[in-house]
């Protein structure tokens, strides 16, 4: 089957927001506590921190992590988690039935996110609590000494502002399993006032309001309208959340399911417009998509923690989704949706980063490894930084149950900073063709191959494990070449493609 792109230097997209490519970090299950935190573990500094897992996060250039939660913060009190870390109470944890320790808080979060060079992204709980622990938490993070909270700080041993600059006002507030779920109006008003306490404090904080926690929310897309009509020139984002899934083992239909995301995008995007055009504003607010995954494989053996069956373990095995080859697919064509509306997606997080739906997984007292899913997000986070190309594809498709006609290739393009060099990410999601791919390359120089990665696995349910940690890796592909001033390539069936040219 044959496919052509065409990418024209003039025709471009906008300049990627490095924050496309951002993680979460939940207190749930063993993300925090065995994953990024085991004191007694070989590789762990001073904090207890583990430095194999830090490694691994550090390789892929994260440039920030949403953190504590997700449900986790709507009953977080964050005041739990500061002072000596002995004396910190244990809490039950009502959104996912465990307890926490609180060994790990603000402070340590903070000195991780340093060690891995990257920047915090914060939550606020506006479930159980609301306004004014929002502000004392802002205060605590980021005020002066001097003040009473920053005061607090320098004797709990941080006498600097940790100066974080990216808050989200509550976690999926419109979902009935949040503690404290409120109505959009009742959110918008109490989101409202909190940007304004907030922005009182220091008016360079970016604001992250929450939009529906997914597209098929009863209230969607409406919740968007009315939170924005309360919030619209007081916040710089709207946060939307999706996950994928296929139960149904239908390869077909579950590599069309970007193009839901894609139409919960547009959607998202017309109401901003909308309401923008309301309220005569000037103000651009952009998407945070801050939680986005497959999340599906640990659905069952999740069932008796969840539903209260085994007391209130401290950091149990939940949510511990073991990725397979299909979900690289998967991934792939998220990142590429995402890159193609990063005129609108400016922030981006992959739900979540170690042990629960992570794209890193660790063993207590053991080595951590690379889940399947770790190399489309490295490639992109590594090498998807600079400006997105509005590619024109010609190619054949299928129709699927969620979309007719979704194209057999599935492709993204980047121009670095430089302009010196393109990297183009390439899904076929054709199960029996190769596809033969040709690129126009217009306005550019002379193209020259420099790096060419392939995923394939000739089976979809191969799976990287503690005992077989390397069972799905990128190998180096070699099939690339320029003739007649094209370059020409072919992509196997069902793989993963990352192909970097000089120009
Ligand atoms: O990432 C897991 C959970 O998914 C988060 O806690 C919540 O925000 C979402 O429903």
């Amino acid at each position: 089957m044959k496919a052509s792109v065409i990418a024209n230097r003039d025709y471009t997209i906008s300049r990627i927001d490095d924050r496309l490519y951002g993680a979460f970090l939940e207190h749930l299950g063993r993300a925090v506590y065995s994953g990024i935190h085991e004191p007694g573990h070989p590789t762990a500094d001073k904090n207890g921190m583990r430095d194999d897992v830090a490694q691994l996060v550090r390789d892929l250039n994260i440039p920030c992590v949403r953190y504590p939660g997700g449900n986790f913060v709507s009953a977080y009190n964050w005041e739990d988690g500061i002072g000596p870390v002995d004396q910190r109470p244990t809490r039950l944890d009502l959104a996912w039935h465990t307890s926490e320790s609180n060994k790990v808080g603000i402070h340590e979060f903070a000195a991780w996110c340093k060690t891995v060079n990257t920047e915090m992204m914060l939550a606020i709980n506006l479930g159980s609590r609301g306004l004014d622990e929002a502000r004392n938490f802002v205060e605590y993070v980021n005020g002066p000494v001097g003040s009473y909270w920053g005061d607090l700080r320098k004797k709990n041993g941080h006498a600097e502002p940790f100066g974080a600059k990216l808050w989200c006002l509550g976690n999926e507030m419109d979902g009935p399993w949040q503690i404290g779920q409120k109505t959009a109006d009742e959110y918008g008003r109490v989101a409202y006032e909190s940007a304004k306490a907030l922005r009182a404090f220091d008016k360079s904080l970016e604001l992250v309001v929450c939009g529906s926690s997914h597209s098929d929310m009863k209230t969607y897309p409406e919740w968007e309208r009315i939170v924005l009509e309360h919030t619209y020139d007081s916040i710089d984002y709207v946060s939307l959340h999706m996950y994928f899934a296929n139960r149904a083992k239908n390869t077909t239909n579950y590599l069309a399911l970007n193009h839901k995301l894609d139409t919960y995008i547009a959607t998202v995007q017309s109401t901003i417009n909308m309401v923008r055009a309301n309220k005569r504003s000037k103000r651009k607010v952009h998407i945070s998509f801050d939680e986005w995954n497959v999340w599906y494989h640990s659905n069952e053996q999740d069932k008796e923690i969840l539903g209260g069956n085994k007391g209130w373990p401290h950091a149990p095995r939940l949510l511990e989704d073991i990725y397979n080859f299909e979900d690289v697919l998967q991934v792939g064509c998220i990142i590429n949706t995402f890159i193609r509306r990063s005129d609108v997606v400016k922030i981006a997080c992959i739900a979540q980063l170690v042990n629960v739906i992570a794209p890193i997984m660790t063993e207590p007292g053991g080595p951590a490894w690379k889940q399947t899913t770790y190399y489309p997000y490295y490639f992109a986070s590594r090498f998807g930084r600079g400006t997105a190309l509005n590619l024109a594809v010609n190619c054949p498709g299928y129709d699927a149950d969620l979309a007719d006609n979704v194209p057999y290739l599935d492709a993204a393009a980047v121009l670095d900073d430089a302009g010196k060099i393109i990297t183009f990410f390439l899904v076929n999601r054709n199960a029996s063709e190769n596809l033969e791919v040709s690129f126009d390359l217009q306005g550019f120089g002379k193209p020259t191959v420099i790096d060419h990665q392939t995923i394939k696995h000739d089976d979809l349910e191969a799976r990287n494990t503690l005992a077989k940690p390397e069972t799905v890796t990128p190998k180096k592909g070699n099939g690339a070449v320029i003739e007649d001033g094209k370059l020409k390539l072919s992509l196997a069936p069902l793989s993963y493609t990352m192909l970097r040219v000089g120009v």
